[in-house]
């Protein structure tokens, strides 16, 4: 395992392993406990520790362009209103109104540069401040500076929208993503264009992640689909948190002249893990999947919203925007009918005492650097507000 990388050695890299039927691995298996995935204390604790208080990936650049784009999605049970200022800042809002707490906005994407209650009709300009109370006369005193919506922690960087759900908590990026941030600054995201969304229920969040994080799957499970194109044979970097998984290509097969390799999106698949929840995948070439694993209400479900990015413009280009529409269809039930009916294949044994314990193998040890990770931070002090 090494952290190096220009796209060049990755390919090497990768041509090595395809030609001697090899892959990256860890020095040994590892034993992860079944419990792991259904003791409802480990739960709370993932979700306080790491999903109520440390950065997730919250939104796009691509998605919040110009001032007054917005976007509100609910996570955790937290409702959210993600929206760039006329200031060009991004930010981000409980998505509550200050009166009485309704919620502002109905989940998705729009332009506003006001934003007013239905309940009443109070009214937050674009950088989250009350701007107007309906009948402010008769309503009484209000100190229109202590009532703006509440704001989370949240900047701006790689492209990405990263913010803390519990208001108060300082986000550090640089910290949270240390030397990952240029391999993220690579995929230039902010310059893609958002082309579909979709979104799909699933098991247990951890049971629905494994499988974004290893491509010992990708020959059996995915032997009808994306398995003919992207082998198993698989680099892991690890970058602190967060990992960089590259997946030879079909058309990396029968090259053994390193100076005479096809192009990097021909040779080599990418995806990319953003610690705790979410996998990139694609972005050599010119299309992108982003999946946000979210925990559901329940420890054993989890929703998974797939945003689709196309490298060239969709908005007026119809030709383009289909087909994004039909890889977005294509990749969706790839998904949902392999990877997740997998998963609660997974899900469906979980409790009935086959096993304690699962091995985790050391072609898989993306999974055993993640599941580690969490055991961390669970057993870590909680980051307080400030
Ligand atoms: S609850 Fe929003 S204006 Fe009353
Ligand atoms: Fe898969």
């Amino acid at each position: 395992m090494s952290n190096s990388g220009t796209l060049t050695t990755l390919v090497e890299r990768s041509l090595r392993h395809l030609n001697e039927r090899t892959t990256d691995q860890s020095d040994a298996t590892m034993e992860l406990p079944v419990s792991d995935y259904l003791d409802d204390a480990i739960w709370r604790r993932e979700m306080d520790a790491l999903f109520m208080r440390r950065p997730l990936v919250l939104g796009y650049s691509a998605e919040l362009k110009a001032p007054g784009d917005y976007r509100a999605l609910t996570i955790r049970k937290i409702p959210l209103l993600l929206v760039r200022g006329k200031d060009g800042v991004a930010r981000a809002f409980l998505n509550a109104c200050r009166h009485r707490g309704t919620q502002l906005l109905d989940n998705g994407c729009g332009h506003a540069m006001r934003f007013a209650c239905p309940y009443h009709a109070w009214t937050y300009d674009s950088q989250g401040a009350l701007v107007g109370i309906y009948q402010e006369k008769l309503f009484g005193d209000v100190n229109k500076s202590e009532r703006g919506l509440t704001q989370l922690s949240c900047v701006e960087r790689a492209g990405i929208i990263w913010g803390i759900l519990t208001p108060g908590i300082p986000l550090d990026i640089d910290a949270w993503l240390g030397s990952y941030l240029p391999v993220l600054d690579g995929l230039k995201i902010g310059e893609w264009h958002v082309a579909e969304r979709r979104s799909l229920p699933g098991p247990n969040w951890k049971v629905a992640f494994d499988g974004y994080m290893e491509g010992y799957h990708f020959n059996v499970l995915h032997r009808p689909s994306v398995g003919k194109d992207t082998k198993g044979t698989m680099l892991g970097d690890q970058f602190g948190l967060h990992q960089r998984l590259i997946f030879a290509r079909e058309g990396l097969r029968g090259f053994s002249d390193p100076t005479a390799l096809p192009a990097v999106s021909d040779a080599v698949f990418p995806v990319h893990i953003i610690y705790p929840n979410v996998s990139i995948a694609g972005g050599y070439h010119d299309q992108m999947l982003i999946s946000q694993i979210l925990p559901g209400d329940t420890i054993d479900t989890s929703i998974t919203l797939m945003t689709i990015l196309s490298r060239n413009p969709v908005e007026n280009d119809d030709k383009q925007r289909e087909r994004m529409r039909k890889y977005a269809d294509y990749i969706q039930a790839v998904i949902r009918d392999e990877d997740y009916l997998a998963a609660d294949r997974i899900q469906a044994t979980l409790s009935s005492g086959a096993n304690r314990t699962f091995l985790i193998g050391r072609n898989e040890y993306p999974l055993q650097h993640f599941h580690r990770c969490l055991k961390q931070h669970r057993d870590s002090e909680l980051p307080q507000a400030e």
